[in-house]
């Protein structure tokens, strides 16, 4: 089809009209120059898909067998919903991947990021910037206890990165003729694709193909009710030797892993140890940042003030990528020396704290912070657990999470681990329902039968009850 043009006469500067896209089938350029033109044409879906299926290589997916309707064009977001190029709406109960906290088409971060854009579009963090400053110095005000300090970088997996290199540095800063260098991690838990965030990571399918990793990061079993306790991270630490332990690195709740909730003594306990052997307490709040467990932070929920945290997805809700790793007063005075002493932190990233990226995360967190999201996070995900709970179905082995972190584990009727054509079919019944999860991948071995739910912190409870209908219908389906 001919592309129909259509001059509109708003303006530069002024309000751009919000752009409907029922099904996908209305692009829109902006020529700035010339006032708003926009472009209206048919998207041609099938040319799409066989692009996407030639040259776009997927996470975590088998490109063998795979044929170009296998995946979802997804073409609008408003809301909690999401709309492919067939024009079917579903649920996003995933937000994206765990990060679109305030719901997508929300225009005042669009606004704001346009107006950054045409005020600098980018200037590093080698001088000073308004929206970086800003940003920190709001960061500094709604993080606990005395994180006051904030090192700008583009993904959760850079501020992983970031954190095991503040603690390698620190641990040699603060005990001279020591050699502090290990981190103490989980099994299960999840940090990033980097080299180093992946070698603290503790799931066997992300990183036995890319052995061997970076050595000093030593694994615990994770939290799995009373068992496996800080106890047992303890005795690592004194059979590993206290002088050569820098940090504990951990999820408050370990997501992808499975939404692992730890005991409410854990993390309390965790931190009296860290103070007792002079570890950093480095929480990975990438997840459950920015109110997605029910508090703004999850470490909250325990009292408790790590030493360095690391955030990400939430703090712009995916509206454009930047991530943080933000530290105490304490941690950042040992960066501090004379010149010459070369005590300062050696790292740069071109990207880190760009400009627009700040002015989303700003935006978005007024919006957060205006709603109190972490309010309804709680309400509703309480509500939408106690609805999964509340299923009658032998195939459901397990529900649990806090706030709208939530994960639902299945089962065979026998009590065995659910198969894997079963495991299938019933996200593709989720699916079919309108409703999109995620799903525990390449964590163990097994089909790994965990659906996990993690949808935008506006959910309401009509919403909530819509995702329960979806298990449902999706259990009677595999039944
Ligand atoms: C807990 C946690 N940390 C770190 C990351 C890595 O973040 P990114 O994908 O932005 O690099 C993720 C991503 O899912 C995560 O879940």
């Amino acid at each position: 089809m001919m592309p129909h043009f259509e001059l509109l006469t708003a303006p530069i500067g002024e309000r751009r009209p919000k752009v409907v896209r029922p099904g996908g089938t209305v692009k829109t350029y902006v020529f700035r120059n010339e006032g708003f033109m926009s472009v209206t044409a048919e998207l041609d879906v099938d040319r799409v898909r066989s692009q996407d299926l030639d040259h776009v290589w997927h996470p975590m997916m088998q490109h063998q067998g795979m044929t170009k309707d296998d995946l979802m064009v997804i073409v609008s977001g408003d809301g909690c919903e999401v709309t492919d190029a067939e024009g079917k709406t579903y649920l996003d109960a995933y937000a994206g991947i765990w990060n679109i906290n305030v719901g997508y088409g929300r225009q005042e971060i669009i606004d704001a990021v346009n107006e950054q854009m045409q005020q600098l579009a980018f200037y590093p963090q080698t001088q000073i910037s308004v929206p970086a400053a800003q940003l920190a110095a709001k960061l500094a005000g709604l993080l606990p206890g005395d994180i006051n300090h904030v090192f700008f970088v583009n993904s959760g997996s850079e501020a992983n990165e970031t954190a095991i290199k503040i603690a390698r540095q620190y641990g040699r800063a603060t005990h001279p003729g020591e050699n502090r260098y290990k981190i103490i991690c989980r099994y299960q838990g999840y940090h990033g694709f980097t080299m180093g965030a992946m070698s603290a990571t503790g799931q066997t399918g992300r990183r036995s193909p890319y052995e061997p990793l970076a050595p000093g990061f030593v694994h615990v079993e994770p939290p799995d009710g009373a068992a496996h306790g800080p106890d047992e991270i303890e005795q690592v630490i004194l059979r590993e030797g206290p002088d050569t332990v820098t940090a504990i690195l951990a999820e408050p709740i370990i997501g992808g892993g499975g939404v692992l909730v730890p005991p409410d003594e854990y993390f309390p306990r965790l931190r009296e140890i860290c103070d007792k052997y002079g570890l950093l307490l480095m929480l990975d709040e990438v997840i459950t940042g920015f109110g997605r467990t029910g508090k703004l932070f999850a470490s909250e929920h325990w009292g408790i003030v790590p030493d360095v945290m690391q955030i990400a997805k939430g703090l712009s809700s995916g509206y454009l990528p930047i991530g943080a790793c933000a530290v105490t007063d304490r941690v950042f005075d040992a960066f501090k020396g004379e010149a010459g002493e070369h005590k300062e932190f050696s790292q740069v990233s071109t990207y880190g704290g760009h400009p627009a990226c700040c002015a989303a995360a700003l935006a978005n967190l007024d919006i957060l912070v205006g709603e109190r999201l972490w309010e309804n996070s709680e309400e509703v995900g309480d509500h939408l657990s106690n609805r999964l709970k509340e299923i009658s179905s032998p195939l459901v082995k397990e529900v649990r999470g806090k706030g709208l972190m939530i994960a639902v584990e299945l089962q065979n009727e026998d009590g065995t681990e659910l198969d894997g054509p079963r495991t299938a079919a019933f996200g593709k019944a989720l699916r079919s329902a309108g409703v999109i999860t995620g799903k525990m991948s390449h964590v163990m071995a097994g089909s790994e039968p965990v659906f996990t739910l993690s949808p935008p912190l506006i959910l309401t409870s009509e919403q909530a009850d819509k995702i329960a209908a979806a298990f449902v219908t999706a259990l009677r389906e595999i039944s």
